[in-house]
Formats: structure tokens, C-alpha cells, sequence
């Protein structure tokens, strides 16, 4: 059966020679054959996948949300249908624990799972909506997209005296860079270090702005490792932003291994700026514990000590919930991940207060 690799050379063929970075990404992600496409083995989250993601945590992540959901539905101003579009929802392990939470807008709500993989889809769980692709005209909706935006393809652009483009050619088996003189786009600065390379989020900045113009009266969550500047990754070596994963591990060179390993990108919160500017932005430390997640872990103890005796199952989970808190909060790790919120028409104002009238779960 062709592999990634060989229908990457049929593209490159059929396009004349050469392919731009960002399509070479998008076929050897989700392409024939992709990370995320190829049906044997396919690229995913999880303990025994490629990468581990805070769903993958444990359930306590999602309980989190569940207790943010409360709020954006009050906000909302508690629709009686609600709707929570999970984007790139992977193997849905979000929608098993938050639907295995109990929270007051539950009987209201709507899941949607979209994920491009039909490999990942066939592993969602039923009681929720598993798509494809996104939902258009979503009302009363929050859409959530956690370790999206770092996995959709991005141009490359290398300062060689002026930026030029990456682009994808052949040579031999091997895959190799050839740059393109073109029009740089306005993001990046006028002048980097020789030699220094850009990311240009097209699909994310695309993803954002469809999102944002199909969405009314709800709210949009990105959750992603992010950093502040794209003139501030041109002065950062390549290797720290384009990174490569494959089991656990970091992976080749980009343009190695097509199909076998994963490509992400930190993402440029200029860039997303530039389509609409976020209502908050916050680390995913003070996102988790603006939404209860030390009341979680201190209820889990209790539970735990009550039944440390004769323990069940339930209450071991309980116990799980401080290690799995630790991961969540890591300022080194997952706690430093940046979650952005665009609030979009009819909201009443905040109640960030409503965090600390939830019900116990
Ligand atoms: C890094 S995984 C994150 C999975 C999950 N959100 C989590 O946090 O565990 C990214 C997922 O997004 C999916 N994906 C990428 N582009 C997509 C798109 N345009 N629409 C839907 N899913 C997409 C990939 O197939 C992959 O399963």
C-alpha cells in the first residue's frame, strides 16, 4: 500500500516540482496514509499514543470544564438547548469525563465531537454527536478546540536576506527545502537574524476567523502552548517551535518520516490577535482554578480519607485527582499552556463568582 511518503511525491508531481511547507504538513498529518489519517496505528492522545494531552490527564480535567460549562451557560443565559462544539476532539476522552461529571446545564447540553480522523472518530463514545467537520450557523455554542491549533499547517518563512518561503521538493527518496522568493505577509518583522525562520498560522488564523463569523451569542476556547510574538520566534531557534512527536518522544526533522510523526507549531497569539482580538487571556493554571479545581482536589481527598479504609473503586479516582492536578497546574508543563476566550454578542456581564456557587462533584 503507498505510503504518506509516496503520495507526498505524487503531489509534489502533480503540482509541478514543488509544494508549499504548509501543504507538505497538511498532507503528511491528514493526507492518504497521515499521522492522523492512516487507519493501523494512527497518531493520537493518550497514555499509549504519541503525546498526552490535559484530557488525557485524567477525568479531572474535565470535570473542570463541566464547571465552566455551568458558567458559560448562565452567561449565555441558560438556553434550553446549549451546544459544545469539542474541535479535533481526538479519541473524545474530553466527552467521556465531562459527560461523567454532574453539573447543572448537563440536560441541556449538546456535544459535538469534530474531528477530521475517521480513525479517531471510530473511538468516540455514543451519547454524544461525532462529525467531521465543523458545524456552520451554531448559536447558544461554545467551541472548544484543546491542542488544535498547534497541529493545523503554517506556512515557513526563512529570513535569507528577505523572508522567503519554504517550499517542498524531491530529491531522490529524500524530501528537501527549496525557498521562494514571494510577498512576506505583515506579521512578520521587517528584519530577523540571517538564517532565522517564521511561522505563519494560515489555517489557524483561517479556523478563528470561520469560527468567529459562524458563531452567535457564544464563546470560543483555545487552549494551546502559545507565545506572545511572531517577531519574538524569529529570534527563537526553529527546533524550540516546530517541533516533531512520535511516541512520547520528539521525533526527526520536519521533512522526515511523512506520516510517522507529528508536526506542531506554538502558536502566535499575534497572529490570532490580528483576526479579533481575545476577550481573556489566561495560563491554564488560572484558568483551571478560576473554575474550581482546587475545590475538586480537596473534595477527592475527603472522599479518599473516608474510604481509605475499604477503598472502591470511586474513591481511588478521587485519590488520582491530586497527581492529576499536579500535571494539570505544572508551571513547567501543562499549567503554562495559554487559554484564549472570544466572547462573542449577547452576553450578560461576567460572573466569575458563579465558580464558587457549583454543586460538589
Ligand atoms: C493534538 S490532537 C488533540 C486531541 C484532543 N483535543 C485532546 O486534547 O486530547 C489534535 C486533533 O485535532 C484533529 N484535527 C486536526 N485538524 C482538524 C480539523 N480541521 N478538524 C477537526 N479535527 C482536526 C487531529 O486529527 C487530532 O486528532
Amino acid at each position: 500500500m503507498p505510503s504518506a511518503a509516496d503520495h507526498l511525491r505524487a503531489a509534489i508531481q502533480a503540482a509541478g516540482g514543488q509544494i508549499s511547507f504548509a501543504e507538505f504538513m497538511s498532507h503528511a498529518l491528514y493526507g492518504d496514509e497521515g499521522f492522523y489519517t492512516r487507519e493501523s496505528d494512527t497518531g493520537r492522545a493518550g497514555r499509549r499514543g504519541d503525546f498526552i494531552t490535559s484530557p488525557e490527564v485524567g477525568p479531572l480535567f474535565g470535570a473542570v470544564i463541566a464547571r465552566a460549562l455551568d458558567n458559560w451557560w448562565n452567561q449565555l443565559g441558560r438556553p434550553e438547548v446549549f451546544t459544545f462544539v469539542d474541535v479535533g476532539a481526538g479519541p473524545a476522552t474530553l466527552a467521556r469525563s465531562v459527560l461523567s461529571s454532574e453539573f447543572e446545564c448537563k440536560p441541556h447540553l449538546r456535544y459535538i465531537a469534530v474531528e477530521i480522523s475517521a480513525a479517531q472518530r471510530a473511538m468516540h463514545p455514543t451519547g454524544i454527536e461525532s462529525v467531521a467537520v465543523m458545524p456552520t450557523a451554531l448559536t447558544n455554542a461554545v467551541v472548544f478546540a484543546n491542542e488544535l491549533l498547534d497541529n493545523l499547517a503554517f506556512e515557513l518563512w526563512v529570513y535569507d536576506g528577505g523572508w522567503k518561503q519554504s517550499h517542498v521538493t524531491t530529491d531522490g527518496d529524500k524530501f528537501v527545502e527549496v525557498l521562494v522568493v514571494q510577498e512576506p505577509p505583515a506579521c512578520l518583522p521587517t528584519s530577523a537574524p540571517h538564517g532565522s525562520r517564521a511561522p505563519v498560522l494560515t489555517d489557524a488564523c483561517n479556523w478563528l476567523q470561520h469560527t468567529l463569523a459562524h458563531l452567535d451569542n457564544g464563546v470560543v476556547v483555545v487552549i494551546d502552548y502559545c507565545s506572545p510574538s511572531t517577531t519574538m520566534i524569529a529570534h527563537t531557534p526553529w527546533r524550540e517551535w516546530l517541533r516533531t512527536y512520535v511516541g512520547h518522544e520528539r521525533g526527526g526533522h520536519y521533512l522526515q518520516n511523512p506520516g510517522k510523526q507529528d508536526i506542531t507549531v506554538q502558536v502566535l497569539i499575534d497572529q490570532l490577535q490580528a483576526i479579533a482580538v481575545p476577550t481573556t487571556v489566561r495560563t491554564q493554571e488560572q484558568f483551571l482554578q478560576l473554575w474550581g479545581i482546587d475545590d475538586l482536589v480537596a473534595q477527592g481527598k475527603r472522599v479518599w480519607q473516608e474510604n481509605a479504609s475499604a477503598p472502591n473503586l470511586a474513591a481511588m479516582k478521587m485519590r488520582s485527582r491530586v497527581s492529576e492536578a499536579e500535571a494539570l497546574l505544572d508551571s513547567a508543563g501543562l499549567g503554562a499552556f495559554t487559554v484564549l476566550e472570544w466572547q462573542k454578542q449577547n452576553l450578560s456581564a461576567r460572573d466569575d463568582s458563579s465558580a464558587l456557587h457549583h454543586k460538589s462533584q
